[in-house]
């Protein structure tokens, strides 16, 4: 499938798979998701897009070209090659297809600076990959009302001096992976201030704005309902076609 722009779709259902699965898995997988699609969603307009670990990216990019489906990287750095042991080249990764990377994962931001995300995001749209930049407050920052201030800092940092398409997931740190999610206002009141940061930098190209987080085929309903949010990325829920269909299902009515 050829990428559409980003801004071309109506809404987003991005699969994080994190560390887990294998090359079965993204054969069985983008086989039943490609015939779900096909029956409920047949003009596209919801963007499908399995994020696998790096070592499936050449299973993937044979998977979803027959099922046309979109794929992406968890993660790039921010040179196209070097002296740098075990990560992945943002230009090895486009070469073998893929067309959005998630950047800046709370998962990895123990490690990385506000000032290596701000990169990655370049060396991706460099080589013409759309990043998906996550955010999110810790739940100390929540609790201390810090939290508008902190993912503020987050979207700046990263997105300064960059007009290009770009996806932003909000993902509260607290709310991965542990089945709490905040509550609608909460999600509406911070996707409104992350368009009015988005805004302030002025960017000519639309940015969307997903939610993640504990996202499942129980509160997705009520979630994307909220018109602030574009769409959702998922990680536990992305594992199984089935439990990733019971998403998608309420994401093509939208
Ligand atoms: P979760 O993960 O859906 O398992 O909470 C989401 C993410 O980390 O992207």
């Amino acid at each position: 499938m050829t990428p559409r722009p980003t801004d071309s779709f109506k809404n987003y259902c991005i699969a994080n798979w994190k560390m887990h699965g294998d090359e079965e898995k993204v054969s069985a997988w983008t086989q039943d998701i490609a015939t779900y699609r096909s029956k409920n969603d047949p003009f596209d307009s919801c963007a499908v897009i399995l994020c696998p670990p790096m070592p499936l990216i050449p299973a993937a990019r044979d998977a979803c070209h027959k099922a046309s489906l979109l794929y992406g990287a968890q993660d790039c750095h921010t040179c196209d090659e070097g002296p740098y042991t075990g990560f992945s080249s943002p230009k090895l990764l486009a070469s073998m297809g893929a067309t959005y990377c998630i950047i800046g994962h709370s998962e990895r931001r123990f490690f990385e600076t506000d000032d290596m995300i701000h990169h990655k995001i370049k060396a991706a749209l460099q080589q013409r990959m759309t990043p998906i930049l996550c955010v999110g407050e810790s739940w100390d920052h929540r609790q201390s009302g810090h939290h508008f201030q902190h993912v503020q800092h987050q979207v700046e940092s990263a997105l300064h001096t960059i007009d290009a398409p770009c996806i932003i997931a909000y993902e509260p740190i607290w709310a991965i992976g542990t089945g709490k999610t905040p509550t609608l206002n909460d999600i509406q009141d911070m996707h409104t201030h992350i368009h009015q940061c988005v805004r302030d930098l002025n960017p000519s190209h639309p940015t969307p704005i997903l939610y993640g987080g504990s996202v499942s085929g129980d509160n997705v309903q009520d979630i994307v309902a909220l018109t602030c949010v574009q769409g959702v990325l998922v990680g536990g829920a992305s594992l199984t076609s089935t439990s990733f269909m019971r998403i998608l299902a309420h994401m093509m009515k939208t």
